[in-house]
C-alpha cells in the first residue's frame, strides 16, 4: 500500500500537479515547519538556487520595537517555511544604533555577484526617537541566512543634491515656506519643488518606508519614502550594494507614498505604494516607468474583491518573482498589520495577472504557488 502511495505521489509531482499542501491562504495564520506563525512581518524574499529565503522582522506580542531582529525562513515550494535563523540580531549594547528596542523595519536582501556576499538594507529608527531619526541600515552576510554584520546607519545622499533638482528655492521663499501651514495647496507646491530636500540637504535625506530593486543589468536601487513620507526617493546604489552612489531622483513628489514594492515586466517598471495612515490599511496606489529613474505615471489602484479599497486591509511589501526569466509569474506580498498583538500580523499573498496590459491583484481565499 505504501508502495503504490509513494509511487502516485511521485506521478502527481512529475506531471505537474501541485500538492495540496501548496496551498496559500492570504490572511490566515500560516505555520512553519514548528508550528509556529511565520514571524517575518515587512519582509522581503531571495532566492539562491532552488531554496527561497524569506527575510522580515521579527514581531513581538505587545510591541512593535525590535526586540529580536530580522528572522530568516527557506522553502523551495514557496508554502512550506522551514525557520533558519534570527539573521541579524539587535544588540545589547546601549547607544548601539541596532539596540534592543530600536525600530527595525521592511528588511530587504540582496545577492552581490561581484562580492559574493548578501546585502540587507533596513529602515532603522534609534531607540527612543520615534520615527525621527529616519535612517536606512545596511548589514552583510556570507551566507543567505546569516548571520549579518550590521555595517552602518544613514541619512540619504547628505550634500548632494537629486538628478531631477530643479534648483534651490531662493532664500525668501526658502524660508516663508517653512513657516506656511501644511497641506495647503501652496506648501503642497513647495514640497514639489522640494522645501523638504532642501531643508534635509545638509544632514541627508530622509529614509523611512523602503525597498531595494536588483535591475537585469546588476544595478540595484533604494527606494524609500523620504521627505517625511511625502515622496519618494529612488537611490542608485554602489556596485557592491553597500552605499548610496550619490545619484538619486524624486518620484511622485508631495504624493505621500509608503510601502514601495516593484517588478519589471516586458520592459516596463511597475511600482505599487500605499497611501500614509499609520498601521491602518488605504487604498494601493500603481504607477509604470520605462526607466526606473522616471518619469512615473499614476494608474488605478490594481486590487479587485472584497477590500479593495484597503488593499484587502493589508499594505504591501514586496513583489516576488516567480516562474522562468522567459515566462515570469508576480506574486504581491503585503502585511496585515496588528498593532495591538504585533506577532500575529498576517500575510497577504496573491498572484499578479494582467488585464489590458495592467498589473491585477484579485483576491482569492485560497490558491496553490508554483515556484
Ligand atoms: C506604515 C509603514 O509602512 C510601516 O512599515 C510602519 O512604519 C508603520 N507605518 C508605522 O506606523
Amino acid at each position: 500500500m505504501r508502495t503504490i502511495l509513494t509511487l502516485a505521489t511521485l506521478l502527481t509531482c512529475l506531471s505537474g500537479n501541485i500538492k495540496a499542501g501548496n496551498n496559500i491562504r492570504p490572511g490566515a495564520l500560516w505555520p512553519d515547519n514548528r508550528g509556529i506563525h511565520i514571524n517575518a512581518h515587512g519582509g522581503g524574499i531571495l532566492k539562491r538556487g532552488k531554496t527561497f529565503y524569506w527575510f522580515g522582522e521579527h514581531k513581538a506580542d505587545t510591541t512593535s520595537a525590535a526586540m529580536v531582529g530580522v528572522t530568516c525562513y527557506s522553502s523551495t515550494d514557496l508554502a512550506n517555511w522551514t525557520y533558519r535563523s534570527v539573521a541579524l540580531s539587535v544588540s545589547n549594547e546601549k547607544d548601539n544604533d541596532i539596540e534592543r528596542g530600536c525600530i527595525i523595519e521592511r528588511p530587504k536582501v540582496v545577492y552581490n555577484a561581484k562580492t559574493r556576499r548578501y546585502v540587507m538594507w533596513f529602515h532603522l529608527e534609534l531607540k527612543g526617537r520615534g520615527y525621527a531619526a529616519a535612517r536606512y541600515g545596511v548589514a552583510v552576510a556570507n551566507k543567505p541566512e546569516g548571520p549579518y554584520q550590521y555595517l552602518y546607519s544613514s541619512r540619504s545622499c547628505p550634500g548632494i543634491w537629486p538628478q531631477d533638482w530643479a534648483g534651490s528655492l531662493d532664500s525668501t521663499t526658502y524660508n516663508a515656506g517653512r513657516q506656511i501651514k501644511w497641506w495647503t495647496p501652496e506648501w503642497r507646491e513647495l514640497i514639489r519643488k522640494g522645501l523638504f530636500v532642501q531643508r534635509d540637504y545638509a544632514q541627508g535625506q530622509m529614509a523611512r518606508d523602503q525597498t531595494v530593486y536588483v535591475d537585469d543589468d546588476g544595478k540595484a536601487y533604494h527606494i524609500f519614502s523620504s521627505e517625511d513620507n511625502l515622496t519618494l526617493h529612488i537611490a542608485e546604489l554602489t556596485d557592491d550594494y553597500l552605499h548610496h552612489t550619490g545619484r538619486y531622483w524624486r518620484m511622485a513628489p508631495s504624493g505621500q507614498n509608503e510601502a514601495p514594492t516593484l517588478f519589471k515586466y516586458k520592459g516596463v517598471y511597475w511600482m505599487i505604494t500605499s497611501g500614509c495612515t499609520g498601521w491602518a490599511p488605504n487604498k494601493a496606489r500603481m504607477f509604470f516607468a520605462k526607466r526606473i529613474q522616471g518619469p512615473w505615471t499614476q494608474v488605478d489602484n490594481p486590487c479587485r474583491g472584497p477590500k479593495s479599497d484597503l488593499t484587502f486591509g493589508g499594505q504591501g511589501t514586496y513583489i516576488l518573482q516567480i516562474g522562468t526569466p522567459k515566462d515570469p509569474h508576480f506574486v504581491f506580498m503585503a502585511d496585515i498589520w496588528r498593532p495591538k498583538q504585533p506577532s500575529d500580523a498576517r500575510y497577504i499573498w496573491l498572484p499578479i495577472t494582467f488585464e489590458d496590459g495592467k498589473p491585477v491583484i484579485q483576491w482569492t481565499d485560497q490558491w496553490s504557488i508554483k515556484p
